[in-house]
């Protein structure tokens, strides 16, 4: 696997002053490189928007490295020198977070990611990727336990609060929805299916991704091959 380097051990030096003792914690931490965005038959912006259709039963086989990081790269990429993305943010101020569970994608072992726009790299969360308790969180659908993958946009709505005050719900919610859409027409351009799953229990979505209390779960989006 072209890992750049997998396994980064991080010497926490955390000094516990607890009763005169003092404790070191090492936490491990997967960072994995993706390949640049990339379309082998590129389809053009018309076509993609006229294909785009809501897909709910996928292939069994595994999605590829490229393709994750093509979508995620879609979703919320870094493409300006002033840290611009690929999707309008108010203000500039950039409250989504993007999360990966990959069941089957090849070259990349199974697990939970946060998406770093900046590196363009994936940091691992979880060593297993909870496609079932997702799929029970989202109300039984069976698409999000079936697909090889799903992308999880979340928002930390504080950073955009301290600005638009009470405008700023609306806002996140507007971004998650051009994030989302650009999920869509590059699953459409590079031959996948996605469907915009919003319908789940935020709490239980919060606790199956083991989400920070300030990380609120918005859209999920299971991609797969089209069945
Ligand atoms: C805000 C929102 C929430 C949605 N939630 C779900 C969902 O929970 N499950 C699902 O299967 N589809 C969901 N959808 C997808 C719609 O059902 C779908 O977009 C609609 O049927 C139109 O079909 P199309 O996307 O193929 O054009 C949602 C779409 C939106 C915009």
């Amino acid at each position: 696997m072209s890992f750049r380097n997998c396994t980064i051990t991080l010497l926490v030096a955390t000094v516990l002053i607890a009763g005169g003792h003092s404790m070191a914690q090492t936490v491990h931490t997967d960072i994995i490189e993706l390949p640049s965005p990339s379309w082998t038959a590129p389809m053009p912006l018309d076509r993609a928007l006229e294909a785009r259709r809501s897909i709910r039963s996928y292939a069994r086989t595994p999605l590829t490295r490229a393709e994750i990081a093509t979508l995620l790269w879609a979703a919320q990429g870094v493409t300006g020198p002033g840290g611009e993305r690929t999707a309008p943010s108010a203000g500039g101020l950039y409250p989504l977070e993007v999360f990966l569970v990959a069941g089957r994608v090849d070259d990349l072992p199974e697990g939970v990611y946060r998406y770093d726009p900046a590196s363009h790299d994936l940091i691992r969360t979880a060593e297993k990727a909870p496609r079932a308790a997702l799929a029970h969180a989202a109300l039984g659908q069976d698409c999000v336990r079936t697909a090889p993958a799903v992308i999880v946009l979340a928002a930390v709505p504080s950073r955009t609060t301290s600005k638009y005050r009470s405008r700023s719900l609306r806002y996140v919610h507007i971004e998650s929805g051009a994030a989302a859409e650009n999920v869509y027409l590059a699953a459409t351009s590079l031959g996948l299916g996605t469907v915009l799953v919003g319908a789940f229990e935020d709490a239980d979505v919060k606790n199956v991704l083991n989400l920070e209390k300030e990380v609120e779960p918005l859209i999920l989006l299971p991609v797969g091959r089209p069945r």
